[in-house]
């Protein structure tokens, strides 16, 4: 496919990062790297396949940076002040609509200066990508921060076709009525020809609230994953509404995996902490949602109580640091933080501290290096749109080996069900997962990773990004 025509580009993905990042050293000089989270894992395979254009924020206020091509990809940046990085995308990005929509684990924050940021912030990623777009081009909005964007986008270009897809968790109605600017969210999603979500769950919630706050008439039968979508008329077209449930590029991680130096890497990484019997592994944004401090909590009380010997079992936390001026992310990294401290003064001894806690981004061979090299995979979200650790860990197992615990509140766990799942909550219930995957019988252990392979090999991110793109009517052109 050639995405870029001459009038502008013919396939856009707009989302609030681009797939990189600008980064200001001390020095004053500046360098570009990967951005973080699971949205630029998951497309950014996806598009540089398809060589299209990408619209987004290079991570950093004032950045004023002309488009630009990196590696077949049409980078088109879009400039954000101090001010509205703190209100659109700390502000009501992240302190209203994120915990908003992960079940209120923090309390949202309604403030109208927010609100006004975002939706300003979301026309203008609306205004560049009118301008960049070609003619009845496809363009693909990303996430809770641009769900004005269809809507806005429709209103300047009437002649394109617009999916949105939500990488978080869709709420319950209950929790989304909270919302002041409930009406004018359901409004801009109904901008798309396609909205998509992780879940049929999502799907059916938003026809409901489509029906409840705009009058409209949505379909009633039950909405499938990848099937079945949900319709909706508004005016002269119908908007469609699905479950997509997305994946990672699993044949290029288990591919990665094989690799002789990534396995010299991963007996590296256990040499390196002192050969334990079990290595339990984390890996995420430091989140609240995320759970580390569930899975710190288990493996605390497991050492008190003797069932584990801090001797044979060491745990690595890779943590990248995440929105680390939003109020509850740094209340939370000390909480964690203090927590790790707690669990290796008690238990450690001189040279072996059980917990290691990395607050850094390792890269993605390093990564892939810790996840062969780890015994039990520990994702314990308390709320996760998807969760695409636990898929990556799961690529990384050509060998069969490893367990992996995982959230029962991660989208993956109508998935991923050989998984040991849990509830979150039940402080208990993670204590025995755990225990059952430190201790786990080899010959089970690799019938559960067998099944949980064959899903994940077969449902990787180009059938969900085909899937979505087949649903938009598009596929034939991209
Ligand atoms: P989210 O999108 O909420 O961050 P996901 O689990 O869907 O959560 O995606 C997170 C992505 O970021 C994964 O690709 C994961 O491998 C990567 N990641 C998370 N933590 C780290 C880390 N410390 N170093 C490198 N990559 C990380
Ligand atoms: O889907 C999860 C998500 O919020 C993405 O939208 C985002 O790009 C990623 O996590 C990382 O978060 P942030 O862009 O706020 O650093």
């Amino acid at each position: 496919m050639s995405s870029i025509g001459e009038n502008g580009a013919e396939f856009l993905v707009v989302a609030n990062r681009l797939p990189v990042d600008l980064e200001r050293l001390p020095d004053g000089t500046q360098r570009w790297k990967h951005s973080p989270g699971g949205l630029v894992t998951a497309l950014e395979p996806f598009l540089r396949t398809h060589k299209g254009a990408w619209v987004g924020w290079p991570g950093i206020a004032d950045a004023d940076v002309d488009a630009f091509e990196e590696d077949g990809l049409q980078l088109h940046p879009v400039m954000l002040s101090a001010t509205e990085v703190a209100d659109y995308y700390e502000g009501f990005s992240n302190g209203t609509l994120w915990p908003l929509y992960h079940d209120v684990v923090a309390p949202p924050a309604f403030h109208r200066t927010w609100w006004n940021a975002y939706v300003r912030v979301n026309q203008r990623f609306a205004d560049v990508t009118a301008k960049v777009a070609a003619q009845g081009a496809t363009v693909w909005v990303q996430d809770y921060q641009l769900q004005l964007v269809p809507a806005m986008l429709r209103e300047l270009r009437p002649d394109l076709r617009i999916g949105f897809f939500l990488h978080i968790p869709f709420p319950p109605v209950e929790l989304f009525m909270q919302l002041p600017w409930r009406t004018e969210i359901i409004r801009g999603l109904l901008g798309a020809d396609l909205v998509g979500f992780h879940r049929p769950g999502g799907a059916q919630n938003f026809l409901w609230l489509a029906r409840r706050l705009v009058g409209l008439e949505p379909s009633r039968g039950a909405v499938g994953v990848r099937t079945r979508p949900g319709v909706v008329q508004v005016g002269d077209r119908t908007v469609r509404v699905g479950a997509f449930p997305i994946s990672i590029d699993s044949a290029g991680l288990d591919a990665l995996a094989r690799d002789k130096e990534v396995q010299k890497h991963a007996k590296q990484i256990r040499e390196d902490l002192g050969n334990p019997k079990k290595i339990l592994l984390g890996v995420d944004r430091l989140d609240y949602t995320k759970g580390i401090d569930v899975r710190l909590r288990a493996l605390h009380e497991l050492l008190a109580d003797g069932r584990i010997d801090p001797s044979e079992v060491t745990m690595v936390q890779l943590a990248t640091p995440s929105r680390e001026r939003v109020e509850h992310y740094k209340k939370m990294r000390g909480e964690i933080e203090q927590a790790v401290g707690r669990i290796n003064g008690e238990f450690s001894t001189v040279g072996h501290p059980v917990v290691h806690y990395l607050h850094q981004s390792v890269n993605r061979r390093e990564l892939t290096a810790f996840m062969s090299a780890a015994d039990v995979m520990v994702v314990t979200p308390v709320r996760d749109g998807m969760n695409l650790v636990c898929k990556e860990y799961v690529a990384t197992r050509y060998d069969l080996g490893g367990a992996l615990v995982l959230s029962e509140f991660a989208g993956a766990a109508a998935e991923l069900t050989s998984a040991f799942l849990v509830n979150p909550h039940d402080l208990d219930g993670v204590k025995n997962a755990l225990d059952a995957a430190l201790t786990l019988d080899p010959a089970e252990g690799r019938r559960r990773m067998r099944a949980l392979r064959r899903q994940v090999l077969t449902h990787d991110v180009d059938r969900w990004a085909r899937s979505f793109l087949d649903a938009l009517g598009t596929q034939s052109t991209i």
